[in-house]
């Protein structure tokens, strides 16, 4: 039986579908402050509404579960500067109760998320797992301590702890709006609503955008392989700009008006994109959809979902 915390959210939701589909049974828990029930409509899973930092809660799902994946977490930079305590009571006190508790129950291995965002100013390089974390956020700090702490579980406590460091993750289900939207999803929905696409600075500044088909089949091979091990850069190695997004978002939907711009967000990272060779090595993973492909069928999924 898989946990899957923060199930009902973007990724949470593709990687308990793709779980459900290998014939796996699930059990999510899931607070629904980002999640929605409705992401997990037709799946067979027991859905337990509560949150990771209620530890009886987390005890009585736990029971019974051979592997976890540990996603829940208020996610965004923007969040955690508004309220550093309030986010790292989720994001590191609550994912230090779901380690401890899953090696008290038992738990062969907790794949957690973890994120680009604790490499910091990245100056352009190709990141790797080995380089130094510089987090720049109470959230990038959070998953940088989230880390010390699985490594600490991991070669001391002997609960086996994998971290997913996702890089910009898109498609399907992920929340397009408030003031910690993602691009991809924000720029999709403004395009459909005949609305500028926002380009902050000169919007040359890059990403390595993964799509979450890739990412939900990472998280599965991190929670079996039997080499897996520390921590894995979940990205393509492919750099994409705000500008090239926004081309292909207009080239999709002719009805958007065009881009506007802005000043430059302060302190955003200028680029980022990872080298994802240690995943391939010891997970056998490797992102496979193609961007433009993923792109168009995420925008067909915002489109459906704006006409209903
Ligand atoms: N989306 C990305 O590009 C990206 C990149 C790097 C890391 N991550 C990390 O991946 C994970 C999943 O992110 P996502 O993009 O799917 O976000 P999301 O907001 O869709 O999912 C988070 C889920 O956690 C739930 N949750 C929040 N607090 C909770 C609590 N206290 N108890 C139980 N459930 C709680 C939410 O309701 C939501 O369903 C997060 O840990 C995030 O930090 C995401």
């Amino acid at each position: 039986m898989y946990l899957v915390t923060g199930g009902a959210g973007f990724i949470g939701s593709h990687t308990v579908a793709l779980l459900c589909e290998q014939g796996n049974r699930v059990r999510v828990l899931d607070d629904l402050s980002t999640g929605c029930e409705a992401n997990l409509a037709g799946l067979p899973v027991e859905l337990v509404v509560g949150s990771i930092i209620d530890r009886a809660t987390v005890e009585r799902v736990m029971d019974g579960c051979s592997h976890v994946i540990h996603l829940a977490a208020i996610p965004g930079v923007t969040a955690s500067v508004d309220d550093p305590a309030g986010s790292d009571r989720v994001n590191v006190n609550g994912a230090v109760t779901v380690f401890e508790i899953a090696r008290r129950c038992g738990v062969q291995r907790v794949v957690y998320a973890s994120s680009c965002a604790v490499y910091g100013q990245t100056e352009g390089r190709v990141v790797r797992e080995t380089d130094p974390l510089r987090p720049t956020s109470p959230y990038a700090a959070g998953k940088a301590a989230d880390e010390l702490y699985a490594s600490v579980f991991s070669q001391t406590l002997g609960m086996s702890c994998v971290g997913m460091r996702y890089q910009n993750v898109f498609g399907a289900k992920q929340d397009p709006s408030g003031a910690y939207a993602a691009v991809i999803p924000r720029f999709v929905e403004l395009a459909l609503r005949g609305q500028p696409l926002p380009i902050q600075g000169d919007g040359e500044q890059s990403r390595d955008f993964v799509a979450v088909a890739d990412v939900a089949r990472a998280n599965l091979l991190a929670a079996t392989a039997p080499a897996a091990d520390g921590v894995y850069n979940v990205g393509t190695g492919q750099r994409t700009t705000v500008n090239q997004i926004a081309r292909l978002v207009l080239g999709e939907i002719p009805s958007g008006v065009g881009v506007e711009t802005h000043p430059p967000r302060q302190g955003d990272i200028r680029h980022m994109r990872s080298d994802p060779s240690k995943a391939l090595d010891e997970l056998g993973w490797r992102a496979r959809e193609d961007f433009a492909t993923a792109m168009a069928e995420t925008i067909r999924w915002y489109r459906g979902r704006l006409e209903a």
